[in-house]
């Protein structure tokens, strides 16, 4: 299949909602990062999306809307604290979990009778949903298990002859995925993935926030995951990952001890005057760290690392989401000096 380049004038939105109204998968840019759209009842559609990325058959999509009230259409019951969250972060980067009904099918849903709901404000994904009429489901749109595209060559990359077309909207502002919550009480959230709506963020709508403890630690053997997606190692380049918790002096060192041929560090760019060592940076704060942490695990591997010593972000504020998808990227090996 030849994968078509579309830009994000109207005519080509128009060309990407056909192609999705007819059950085919365009790369559509979002504010968090690119997705792979389809019809979310089409489950012939929703079929392709899951081959196209390789993505294990019981890990959900989540399901996009142009408006949060839509949301009623594919849910069997909407807590008042998801009304409540939707008034103040949506359109934006949280995805609810709700039940879902019918409409929803069981493909799309991993075989939850739950279904995450997300409405994106991305002007580009927002006029696709509008046009096609459809809710659309989309996973990230890299090959299951790599980094997730921010651009659309990224996902030209990983796609190009597998899916219809790629709409090029840009780099992602957000850079990572959107937060993920399940209602747990009538006041209480719990985050099962963390981005950019940060935990301190929903705090001013919930009067409790829990931290699902498989975003910072691994499943033990056995153990059921909250979100399907814990289970999988994630995110992750061809390269071998290390985070290291330490401060700079003990950073370098460590990496002088271990350094040799394929060997980089991703580093903070304050470090960068200082580290003699062949390296990365990513950004000054957790902020830019979002933004650039997927674009440069990718560049790591088109670079020829074979292992890459990673400074740990910090676990507080979009923080959070950063080292969430760096321990996964590392498989959990993390070490502390
Ligand atoms: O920002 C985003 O959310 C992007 C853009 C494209 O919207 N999408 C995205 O989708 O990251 P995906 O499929 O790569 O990640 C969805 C995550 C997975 O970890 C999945 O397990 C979890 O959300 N998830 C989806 N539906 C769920 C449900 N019903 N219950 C629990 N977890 C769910
Ligand atoms: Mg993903």
């Amino acid at each position: 299949m030849d994968t078509v380049l579309l830009s994000d004038n109207e005519a080509d939105l128009i060309k990407a909602a056909e192609f999705i109204k007819n059950g085919n998968i365009v790369g559509i840019p979002t504010e968090t990062v690119y997705g792979l759209g389809a019809d979310a009842s089409n489950e012939e559609a929703v079929r392709k999306v899951f081959e196209a990325k390789g993505r294990p058959a019981d890990n959900p999509l989540i399901v996009h809307l142009a408006d949060f009230s839509q949301a009623s259409e594919y849910t069997s019951f909407i807590p008042e604290l998801a009304f409540k969250l939707a008034d103040k972060f949506c359109p934006g980067p949280l995805t609810i979990v709700l039940p879902k009904n019918d409409r929803i099918p069981m493909i799309t849903s991993g075989g939850l009778d739950t279904v995450g709901i997300r409405v994106p404000s991305h002007k580009v994904m927002h006029r696709i949903i509008e046009l096609s009429g459809r809710p659309i489901a989309a996973p990230s749109a890299n090959t299951s298990g790599y980094p997730s595209p921010t651009s659309a060559a990224h996902v030209m990359r990983d796609m190009n002859g597998k899916i219809s077309a790629v709409v090029d909207g840009g780099s992602s502002e957000f850079g990572v995925e959107s937060t993920v919550i399940a209602i747990e009480s009538e006041n209480t959230a719990r985050i099962l993935r963390p981005g950019c709506i940060t935990k301190e963020m929903l705090e001013q709508v919930c009067s409790e926030v829990i931290i699902d403890h498989a975003i910072l630690h691994e499943l033990e053997a056995g153990q059921k995951a909250a979100s399907p997606g814990m289970k999988y190692k994630h995110y992750s380049p061809k390269a071998d990952i290390i985070m290291v918790e330490s401060d700079l002096e003990k950073f370098i060192s460590y990496v002088g001890e271990h350094n040799g041929e394929g060997v980089y560090s991703l580093i903070f760019n304050s470090d960068s005057e200082v580290f003699p060592y062949r390296n990365m940076t990513y950004g000054k704060d957790s902020s830019e760290q979002a933004h650039l942490l997927f674009q440069r695990l990718r560049e790591l591997d088109d670079a020829g690392a074979k292992k890459v010593y990673v400074r740990a972000p910090e676990t507080s504020g979009v923080g959070l989401a950063v080292y969430n998808r760096l321990i996964r990227a590392a498989g959990f090996e993390v070490i502390r000096i």
